[in-house]
């Protein structure tokens, strides 16, 4: 047993609360909606992740790959880029290449895709985050401040998908009033037909798939290239031109931004705010927002809405003590390593090796960061606003089934 792994199993036992309090029914109430969240998504693949992530930190599972259950080695794989690639035949990267071409980020490895990130460091100023994400957040609260006040409830799911598509809107650099121009909420469901093309299990995309995907990527292509051509960096196209992007880069950056950063975002902002709700945490929050950032970090360990990682191993070696052969597909799991470290405490720090895992670590850590942030930090603080006027609560829910990324279909906020 690796010292990574006793460590997990020694902080999740300090984790536990004692029974009967009113505190710890709210925190089972909240972790119980947590474990169905998944269950709905994978209700055979998740307690069987799980379990077999409690056996060993490193698993061969014949026929599928070596599972990575332990924060620590599944850190080591993310920073090992020469042994471990993403754009191999089973890792995730190389089903994008038909639909967005071969330069998505997610798709690139090696010295091509560290210089393109190099390119990218200056991407995300607080400026540029502010300029993207705030017209975006204005229309979220104007809609949640009507739909409670005029219909009393709100759901919050909607309004998110709602926001990810403002933000969609603003980084394909649509002007704010072009004829034709698509509503937020439809750019969201075009970023998303792409991204739920994939299936776990599923390494390839069949020729309908690539057809569907590339009919929307053309959708979306149309205002990227006449903001690129126009090379105003005051739209993100022209932001990109001026950071030495081609036209078919920039078209590939955004084609990726689109297709990650939208359901893990859905999915992680009503499950944070479900959490802090069933555990009991608004009324403490909405007086205190200084133990706001703990409650966002630990809401995102708790969840881990990107619940699984692969990479192809391309060099023989080893992993915790388990021998991998060049070629074994790794599926590092997220969901386990950090999941283990114990119940949702927003008091407790995380362990260093855990730290961001949820957001990636090495090369290919998520460059969505900032704007993940932004996003979820301006829907947080308005529910807190709200809340501090006039409380709300939960008044209906329901988990997604069935779905590659868990979270709720429908999240309805009510005053009480
Ligand atoms: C809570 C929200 C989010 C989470 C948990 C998340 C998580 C992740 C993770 C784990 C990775 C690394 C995947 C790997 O190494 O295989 C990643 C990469 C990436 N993320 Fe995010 N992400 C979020 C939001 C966003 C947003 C909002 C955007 C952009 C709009 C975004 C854009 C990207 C891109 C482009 C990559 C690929 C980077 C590369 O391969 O170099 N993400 N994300």
């Amino acid at each position: 047993m690796t010292r990574g792994f006793q460590e997990t199993r020694r902080r999740a036992a300090a984790r536990k609360i004692p029974v009967n309090t009113t505190a710890n029914r709210q925190q089972n109430t909240a972790e119980r909606w947590e474990r169905r969240v998944h269950l709905g998504a994978h209700p055979v693949l998740y307690p069987i992740i799980r379990g077999l992530g409690g056996l060993r930190p490193v698993l061969r599972i014949p026929g599928l790959g070596v599972l990575v259950s332990e924060a620590g080695l599944v850190r080591e794989v993310l920073m090992s880029h020469d042994a471990y690639v993403k754009n191999g035949p089973s890792g995730s990267g190389a089903l994008w290449t038909p639909v967005v071409g071969p330069k998505a980020l997610v798709n690139m490895d090696g010295e091509e895709h560290r210089l393109l990130r190099r390119r990218l460091g200056d991407l995300f100023t607080p400026r540029s985050v502010e300029g993207i994400v705030e017209p975006a957040a204005a229309a979220l609260k104007a809609r949640v401040h009507e739909e409670l006040e005029v219909h009393g409830r709100v759901d919050l799911v909607d309004c998110v998908k709602e926001l990810a598509g403002g933000v969609i809107s603003r980084l394909l650099g649509v002007p704010e009033h072009a004829p034709g121009r698509l509503a937020d909420r439809e750019l969201f469901d075009l970023g998303s037909s792409i991204s739920s093309l994939v299936r776990l299990g599923r390494p390839t995309l069949t020729a309908r798939q690539v057809a569907k995907g590339r009919s929307a990527v053309d959708v979306l292509a149309g205002p990227v290239r006449a903001a690129y051509r126009e090379s105003d960096p005051d739209t993100f196209p022209g932001r990109l031109r001026e950071l030495g992007m081609s036209e078919d880069e920039a078209m590939g950056i955004i084609s990726a931004f689109v297709m990650v950063g939208t359901e893990t975002l859905v999915s992680f902002v009503p499950r944070l705010v479900a959490l802090l709700a069933d555990s009991g945490r608004l009324c403490e929050l909405a007086a205190d927002r200084s133990a706001v950032p703990a409650a966002v970090n630990e809401a995102l360990r708790f969840t881990v809405p990107s619940p699984m990682m692969l990479r192809d191993a391309v060099v023989d070696g080893s992993l915790g003590g388990t021998k991998v052969l060049a070629g074994d597909r790794i599926l590092l799991s997220t969901i386990h390593a950090a999941k283990s470290l114990g119940g949702f405490d927003p008091a407790q720090a995380t362990p260093q090796q855990a730290r961001q895992l949820w957001f990636g670590a090495g090369p290919h850590f998520c460059i969505g960061m900032p704007l993940a942030m932004a996003e979820i930090n301006t829907t947080l603080e308005l529910l807190l606003d709200l809340y501090a006027q006039r409380p709300w609560h939960i008044a209906a829910r329901q988990v997604s089934r069935g779905v590659l990324i868990p979270g709720y279909r429908k999240l309805e906020l009510a005053h009480a």
